[in-house]
């Protein structure tokens, strides 16, 4: 595969960089953040305002149906993150690597390359704790940034037991900060907290000099990120921290449904939608 190369931003906004994030945290200008899957979806997200767009392994459970994020492939996730990559240029795309797909130095450096070089990803982001300080360090003495995701992580679901909040008794609240700790002195440039209290973001906060984004992680981080299918209306049992905003479902239904009744009413196809012999 050929890198991926992005087309024109339609909204002209500039470049996100990650010094722009940072800038962003000095300001004190909270950054926003959601999912995203696919081309389309990254175009219409252009314009909105958003400063990164997380093309994140929670696809497997979104969009693909399966039971967890361990099912995403790095094939699978290379390409998905080339078509965000593209559809949303000026964007910080930050892409997910999958479940097992960082095991050692080796194997995280060649992988997290791939999405830097065929997907045009700005930035990586791995599920972490205090284990992947050595391979954090690689990724960014190679030049990658690198996201350390901690609190719940969904690739662990099985190991951990389950999807549960973390960070709520004061031993794992003290591991979170120092796991984070530890991976932003080793280069880390992005934190992700997912589902910990905001006392623990805001010991991270205090702890570390990069942006922390929280995923229901309270309002003392940095920036925020959802599933952009969960602020959709796409899940039935959203976590406790996101908010629908829309009826997707019924958007998609409702269209469904007046192309059905244009065919059974013979208004589809007109003749406006024909090719006229010459
Ligand atoms: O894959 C994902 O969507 C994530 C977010 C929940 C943070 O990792």
């Amino acid at each position: 595969m050929q890198p991926a190369s992005p087309s024109s931003d339609s909204a002209g906004a500039p470049r996100i960089t990650l010094a722009h994030l940072q800038a962003m945290v000095g300001r004190q200008q909270p950054i926003a953040m959601l999912t995203c899957y696919d081309h389309p979806t990254a175009q219409a997200l252009v314009g909105a305002g958003l400063h990164i767009l997380l093309v994140g392994d929670s696809a497997a459970t979104t969009v693909l149906g399966e039971n967890s994020t361990t099912a995403a492939t790095m094939d699978f996730m290379l390409l998905i993150t080339r078509s965000v990559r593209r559809g949303a240029p000026n964007l910080f795309v930050m892409a997910d690597m999958p479940f097992a797909s960082y095991p050692d130095v080796p194997t995280a450096a060649a992988n997290a390359l791939r999405f830097v070089q065929i997907a045009g990803a700005d930035a990586v982001k791995l599920e972490c704790d205090g284990r992947h300080v050595e391979i954090v360090r690689a990724l960014s003495a190679s030049g990658i940034v690198v996201c350390a995701h901690l609190g719940l992580l969904p690739q662990r679901a099985v190991q951990h037991g389950g999807y549960r909040a973390k960070g709520r008794t004061s031993a794992e609240a003290d591991r979170i900060v120092q796991d984070a700790t530890a991976l932003a002195a080793a280069g880390a440039e992005l934190i992700l907290l997912e589902a910990v209290p905001d006392e623990v973001s805001r010991r991270v906060v205090a702890a570390v000099s990069c942006p922390v984004l929280g995923c229901g992680a309270g309002p003392g981080c940095h920036g925020h990120v959802v599933v952009l299918h969960d602020i959709l209306g796409f899940n039935d049992h959203p976590p406790r921290f996101v908010d629908r905003l829309a009826d997707g479902p019924a958007f998609i239904h409702n269209a469904a449904k007046e192309y059905v009744i244009a065919i059974q009413t013979r208004q589809y196809p007109a003749a406006r939608h024909g090719y006229p012999t010459k």
